[in-house]
């Protein structure tokens, strides 16, 4: 993935995508599957080609259009496509060899304007893949900018990046279903969740920032009428229960947990505070009695993201985000995938770039450039 690929300007509408950063084609569906057809019922590869050809001039250039395949506007039985990806699949229709092999591409093509293929975690139409390349499928994310658009003002000393919640949300759920962040902090992932029509909880320990992230989320638009809440709780006891049979729903969709990276940021004074674990050993136990308390209110079959990094101790790397995965294993988690993300100088050790080299130099050790996203499945 380069940088800056995980692009914050798409939206999903259904299965629709919306095509902001891309020049759309609309077409009209009836006219463009009889085209498609017609072109199919040829049996040699040279006028199947040439029909091609032609259609190919008229989505590149509407003066092309005497047939009606193109509309000026969405009315009617229509489909927004991305002009690029329409005309490299003509493309790769014209350099087919076989006469079968052009009219398999044709066949996709086809399908691609006519049927929606999803499965059960999301909304991405498996038949319009190649429209989603803004949803990233690598395990290492270098990203050099975070969003700072509309509510994420990045406030928060320890918060995440909102590309980390958007991907979770675009690849893990559908609109409409149930997200839960265990320690929401500034309200990123509900930020995310109003932007793209999930629904959304969040448990937050510190009071103060539990009304400042209020505050926040409530600033952002909610065009598609997404039900949400922040509460004041310690995710290690918090009755889940009591909190979700309000809103009608037994389970959610998707667990995000970004848990303090034990002591690194010291995010309050309070004993339930997971950065104010005495010892490694503490900090685990509190972790893993906040992934018992949620565990039962995940739906099977769905996805649990921990977002968490290591720390030094004393001369000695501390596998935190090992640790914490081990955790979610013990508990018959299934792991699907260890993202590597970059981060960037954290604002404390900006000022100090030069010393934490230095120190890296005498001390035998590298400096922290990343963290994980871990992904599990409940089985
Ligand atoms: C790494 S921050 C999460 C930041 C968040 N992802 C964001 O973007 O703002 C961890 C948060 O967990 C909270 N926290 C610590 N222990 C907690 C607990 N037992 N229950 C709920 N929240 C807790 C801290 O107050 C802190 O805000």
């Amino acid at each position: 993935m380069k940088n800056n690929d995980i692009k914050k300007s798409t939206l999903f509408e259904d299965t629709e995508v919306l095509h902001s950063n891309y020049i759309p084609v609309i077409i009209n569906k009836e006219k463009f599957i009889q085209i498609v057809d017609d072109i199919n019922n040829n049996n040699d590869l040279n006028p199947l080609k040439l029909k091609i050809v032609n259609l190919k001039n008229i989505i590149s250039n509407h003066k092309n259009d005497r047939e009606g395949i193109i509309n000026i506007d969405s009315n009617g039985d229509t489909i927004s496509l991305r002009k690029d990806i329409l005309i490299s699949d003509l493309n790769q229709i014209l350099e087919s060899r076989s006469i079968n092999r052009a009219k398999y591409y044709l066949k996709r093509l086809k399908d691609g304007v006519q049927k929606i293929k999803t499965n059960s975690v999301n909304d991405i139409n498996l038949l319009r893949w190649k429209e989603y390349d803004e949803i990233t499928t690598d395990s290492l994310w270098v990203l050099d900018r975070r969003d700072t658009s509309g509510a994420h003002l990045g406030w928060y000393w320890g918060n995440f990046i909102p590309q980390i919640p958007h991907q979770m949300l675009l690849r893990y759920t559908k609109k409409g279903d149930w997200v839960l962040d265990a320690f929401v902090g500034s309200g990123t992932t509900l930020i995310e969740c109003l932007r793209l029509g999930r629904n959304g909880i969040g448990v937050e320990l510190n009071p103060d920032v539990v009304k400042k992230a209020k505050e926040l989320v409530k600033s952002e638009p909610n065009r598609f009428n997404v039900k949400y809440n922040i509460i004041k709780a310690d995710s290690r006891t918090v009755k889940v229960d009591s909190i979700i049979d309000k809103y009608g729903i037994k389970q959610f969709q998707l667990l995000i947990m970004h848990p303090p990276y034990h002591d690194i940021i010291k995010f309050s004074t309070d004993k339930g505070d997971l950065s104010r674990a005495d010892t490694i050993g503490e900090f685990i136990r509190m972790f893993g009695d906040v992934v018992d308390n949620y565990s039962p209110f995940l739906e099977k079959g769905r996805y649990f993201a921990l977002v968490i990094g290591d720390k030094y101790s004393k001369g000695e790397w501390i596998p935190l985000g090992f640790y914490c995965m081990n955790e979610v294993l013990l508990r018959g988690y299934l792991l699907k995938s260890i993202i590597v993300k970059n981060f960037d100088v954290t604002r404390g050790k900006r000022n100090q770039k030069e010393l934490w080299r230095y120190r890296a130099l005498v001390g035998g050790f590298y400096i922290f450039k990343h963290e994980y996203v871990m992904l599990f499945k409940k089985k």
